[in-house]
């Protein structure tokens, strides 16, 4: 039994996704818009067409892409269902949570990075469901960036990022949580956190009431290939500062800098963006940096958030994005 996504759209979006439904079966590739950033899609079944992916995206071809769903049966038929994972999928699909389980033979090797397991999840917006249904067939898809640029959260972006080396892209407006999905491995008897995001790690041990571990405690580097990466870069350096560093940083700061956070900065910067909240500043993130990356600065300075809900995933990315 199946929800029929499609029917629920205006009759124009129905039109664009069946074309990009056919761009999929056809092997192209599709930018879609998901709750956490767009995504750049390719038939998860077929090879060569996943291949594209990696071309059009200059990745690694060792890097995993996550198959993306649009319901608990087309994750079965993907890869093995646990308790673990069928519990986590029930309480948190669709939604920003992507479980990483053992693959089954019909998802290709370029798929899965050459591992014997597979990312899934079903994405929490109307746009993905209904062209993942109406493809009838799960989708590859990783962020719609080129690798080791800020994840892209508005189809303008997509757009200039990746240009001609996209089919089509289909705008569904900015999105709502702005940062990637967890990704949560499941396969062995404690789930490992590999990507903080936008499901908490403190609401998964609730739901399992048991304890996930942290990739860096379980040594498990090696299954989470994205994590060796340098990512989320902008073109200048960003830092990001806590209240204990302010008065050293404003004696000592002679750059053209620009400040973003939720507070106000410490002293003059030449350029700022200020967040309402924490669910703003994750949600901004991205689209935020490549403003700020542009506007003529030298130095982006982040404000350190709190890490608490949201906040410890938006602190992963600063840090990602600060090269440290
Ligand atoms: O929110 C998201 O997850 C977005 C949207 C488009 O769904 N996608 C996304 O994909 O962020 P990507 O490829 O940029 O990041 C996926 C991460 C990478 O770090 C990759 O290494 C990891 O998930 N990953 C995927 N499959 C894996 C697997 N089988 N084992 C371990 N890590 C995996
Ligand atoms: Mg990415």
């Amino acid at each position: 039994m199946s929800a029929d996504y499609l029917a629920a759209l205006p009759a124009a979006t129905q039109e664009e996704i069946k074309q990009a439904a056919k761009i999929i079966a056809e092997g192209g590739l599709v930018a879609f818009p998901t709750e956490t950033v767009y995504g750049l899609g390719a038939n998860a079944l077929d090879a060569y067409a996943v291949s594209g992916i990696y071309i059009a995206k200059g990745r690694p071809s060792d890097n995993p892409i996550i198959v993306h769903v649009s319901s608990v049966p087309m994750a079965e038929f993907v890869g093995e269902v646990n308790w673990m994972a069928r519990y986590l999928m029930e309480k948190f699909w669709p939604g920003p949570l992507s479980l990483v389980i053992p693959s089954n033979p019909v998802v290709p090797e370029t798929t899965r990075g050459g591992l014997a397991t597979v990312g899934v999840r079903m994405p929490d917006n109307p746009i993905a469901l209904a062209l993942i249904e109406t493809a009838d067939t799960p989708i590859a898809a990783p962020s719609a960036n080129k690798s080791g640029r800020p994840s892209p959260t508005d189809a303008e972006t997509v757009r200039r990022d990746l240009g001609k080396n996209v089919d089509m892209v289909l705008d569904g407006g900015p999105t709502l949580v702005g940062l990637e999905s967890t990704v949560l491995d499941v396969t062995g008897e404690h789930p490992v956190l590999l990507r903080p995001g936008g499901v908490s790690k403190e609401e998964i041990e609730k739901t399992l009431d048991m304890e996930v571990l942290l990739a860096s405690d379980a040594n498990s580097l090696k299954r989470s290939p994205g994590t060796r990466y340098r990512h989320y870069a902008p073109k200048v350096p960003l830092v990001l500062l806590g209240k204990e560093q302010h008065a050293f940083f404003c004696n000592s700061i002679n750059k053209k800098w620009a400040w973003m956070g939720i507070s106000e900065p410490p002293c003059v910067p030449e350029q700022k963006i200020i967040f309402r909240n924490l669910e703003e500043y994750a949600r901004e993130l991205f689209r935020a940096m490549r403003a700020l990356e542009s506007s003529g600065v030298e130095m982006i300075v982040a404000e350190t958030p709190e890490e608490k809900g949201l906040g410890f995933a938006l602190k992963d990315r600063l840090i990602r994005a600060s090269g440290v």
